[in-house]
C-alpha cells in the first residue's frame, strides 16, 4: 500500500498527465485514498494538508464552475464532487452547500483519488487558483490554537514562577546576554521596488541583540538545544503592525541557528510544546510505528541540536518567510563575518555561551552579514510550511550588524536583558511575518511577555537607543 501511494506520489509530483491522458484514465477507485490521514506523521506519501498541492486542490473544489469540474474531472469523480458540493438539497448557491476545509473531506468525496487530485492541482496552477508569491492562506481553527499554545504557555509559566525568583520565557529562556550593535543597511544588492521599510535607506541602526538557548529551561550549555539571535533595531520610524506597539521605533528580527524549523503547523507546535514542557521535547518526532515518525521535523531539529557551538557567533536563519512589500517574501539569516569556530570547549562550564562571548568581546568587535533570500517559487518554496528550507535561492546580503568591543554582564545590563520582548510582529507592515507559524507568534509572544513583566512587576517598554551600563 506505502510502495503505490509513493509511486503514485512520484507521478503527481512530477506533474504529468495530459487532457488526453485524462480522457482515457479509468476514474479512481470509489474508497482510494490519497491524502495522508491527519493522525499520520509521516509526510513521504500522498498529500500534506496544509501544503501548496493541497492549497491547489481546495481552491479548485471549492470555487470551481460545473463546467470547469465536469472538465476537469471524469465524469465519475466530478459527479460526486459536484453533489458532495452542493449539499443535501442538491442544488448550488444554496444554505447547506458545503465549502471543504481539509483535503481528506475532498479525498472522501467517491471516485476522488489520486487522479482527480493531480488533474485538479495542474489545473488550478494553470488558472491562478494555487499560492501566488508572498500570498499567504490561512486555515480553519488556526485562533483557537494560538490561544491554546498561548494558554498552556502561561499556565507553564505560573507553575515554574513558584519555584523561582523570575518568572521566564517559556521558550529561549536562558539569555548569554543582550550586547550592542549597529546596523548598517546596504541596499545596493537589492533591486528598486525591494528598497523598502528598513531597507529604504542605506543608514545605520542601533540595536540590541540578544542571544539565547531555546529551551524553556535554564540548562547548562552544553546541553543540546537550538540557538537564538535575537535583533532589535531602534530609530525606525513608520506605523508598526501592532496596535500596543504602532508609535515604537523598534523593529525584530529573530533567527535560530537552522536554516527550516522543526514544526510545520500550529497543531504540531501544540503538540511539540506539551512534550517540551514534560522535558520531553523528543518524543514529538517519534512514534512507536517508525512510518509515524515526523521525518522532515526530525532531520530540522538534527540539524540544529547537533551542532556544537564554540560560542553564540554562529549562523542564524528566521526559518519563516516575511514580507517584502506586496506579493513578495524573503527569508533572512545572519551569518559571522569571519570564520565560524564549532566545537564545546573541553572545559565547557555550566555558562560557556556568555562567557565566549564575553570573552570575545573584551578582545575585540564581532560583526555579521545580514542576509536575505527571495521566495522565487511558491511550489517549492512555499509560504505555509516552514520546515522546507529554500535552498534553491541564493543568499542577498542586506546589513552589516557590527557589534562592538564591549562587556555586557553587569547585574543591570542582564536585568535590562531579561526585561526586553523580542517579538517578530514588532515589525513595520512592508516586513510582515507570514505563514500559520508565525501567525500563530501574533498571539502567543505578546501574551507571554505582557505575563512574565506583570509576574515580575518590570516595566515593559521598548529601549529607544544605547545604554552603557558599566
Ligand atoms: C508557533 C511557533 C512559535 C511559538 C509559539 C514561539 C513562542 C515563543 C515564545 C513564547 C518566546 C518568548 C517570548 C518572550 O517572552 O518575550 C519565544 C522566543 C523566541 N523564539 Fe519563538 N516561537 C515559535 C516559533 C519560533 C520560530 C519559527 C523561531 C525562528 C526564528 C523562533 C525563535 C525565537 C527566538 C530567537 C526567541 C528568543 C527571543 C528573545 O531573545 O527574547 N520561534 N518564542
Amino acid at each position: 500500500m506505502k510502495l503505490r501511494l509513493l509511486v503514485v506520489a512520484v507521478l503527481f509530483a512530477m506533474g504529468c498527465g495530459t487532457e488526453s491522458e485524462q480522457d482515457s484514465t479509468p476514474p479512481d477507485g470509489e474508497s482510494d485514498s490519497f491524502v495522508i490521514a491527519e493522525d499520520s506523521k509521516s509526510d513521504a506519501n500522498g498529500v500534506q494538508e496544509g501544503s501548496y498541492e493541497a492549497i491547489c486542490v481546495l481552491n479548485f473544489a471549492n470555487t470551481a464552475s460545473r463546467d470547469e469540474i465536469y472538465d476537469v474531472l471524469h465524469r465519475w469523480p466530478a459527479d460526486g464532487l459536484w453533489e458532495a458540493r452542493n449539499g443535501v438539497d442538491a442544488e448550488p448557491g444554496t444554505a447547506d452547500d458545503v465549502t471543504f476545509t481539509t483535503v481528506e473531506q475532498v479525498d472522501d468525496v467517491d471516485w476522488v483519488g489520486f487522479f482527480s487530485f493531480r488533474a485538479m492541482r495542474n489545473y488550478a496552477e494553470e488558472n491562478g487558483l494555487c499560492p501566488t508569491l508572498g500570498e499567504e492562506t490561512v486555515f480553519e481553527g488556526e485562533d483557537a490554537l494560538a490561544d491554546e499554545i498561548a494558554r498552556l504557555s502561561e499556565e507553564e509559566i505560573q507553575k515554574n514562577f513558584a519555584n523561582d525568583t523570575l518568572a521566564r520565557r517559556d521558550a529561549h529562556a536562558k539569555a548569554h546576554g543582550c550586547v550592542r550593535a549597529n546596523v548598517t543597511i546596504d541596499n545596493s544588492g537589492l533591486d528598486p521596488d525591494e528598497r523598502i521599510g528598513v531597507f529604504a535607506e542605506n543608514r545605520q541602526y542601533p540595536a540590541w541583540i540578544r542571544f539565547s538557548n531555546g529551551n524553556p529551561v535554564i540548562q547548562n550549555d552544553t546541553e543540546r538545544d537550538a540557538r537564538g539571535m535575537a535583533i532589535k533595531l531602534m530609530e525606525v520610524p513608520g506605523d508598526k503592525v501592532l496596535e500596543r506597539h504602532r508609535q515604537e521605533l523598534t523593529q525584530d528580527f529573530l533567527l535560530i541557528n537552522g536554516p527550516a524549523f522543526f514544526v510545520r503547523t500550529p497543531e504540531d507546535y501544540l503538540e511539540f510544546t506539551k512534550n517540551a514542557f514534560d522535558g520531553e521535547a523528543l518524543s514529538f518526532f517519534f512514534d512507536l510505528n517508525p512510518l509515524e515518525w515526523n521525518i522532515r521535523e526530525l532531520t530540522n531539529a538534527l540539524q540544529i541540536l547537533l551542532a556544537k557551538p564554540a560560542s553564540p557567533i554562529m549562523q542564524y536563519w528566521s526559518t519563516t518567510p516575511y514580507a517584502l512589500g506586496e506579493g513578495a517574501a524573503v527569508k533572512y539569516t545572519a551569518k559571522p563575518c569571519g570564520d565560524i569556530d564549532s566545537g564545546f570547549p573541553d572545559d565547557a562550564p555550566f555558562d560557556f555561551m556568555s562567557q565566549t562571548l564575553a570573552e570575545r568581546l573584551a578582545e575585540g568587535p564581532e560583526c555579521f552579514d545580514f542576509m536575505l533570500q527571495r521566495q522565487l517559487d511558491p511550489a517549492v518554496m512555499p509560504i505555509e510550511d516552514s520546515t522546507i528550507a529554500w535552498d534553491d535561492s541564493e543568499f542577498v546580503k542586506v546589513a552589516t550588524i557590527d557589534i562592538e568591543q564591549q562587556t555586557f554582564l553587569s547585574d543591570e545590563q542582564v536585568e535590562f536583558c531579561e526585561n526586553l520582548s523580542f517579538n517578530p510582529w514588532h515589525t513595520l507592515p512592508e516586513h510582515k511575518p507570514l505563514g500559520n507559524i508565525n501567525r500563530t507568534r501574533r498571539v502567543v509572544y505578546d501574551a507571554i511577555s505582557l505575563m512574565r513583566h506583570e509576574l515580575n512587576m518590570a516595566p515593559r517598554a521598548e529601549p529607544t537607543g544605547h545604554i552603557v551600563f558599566d
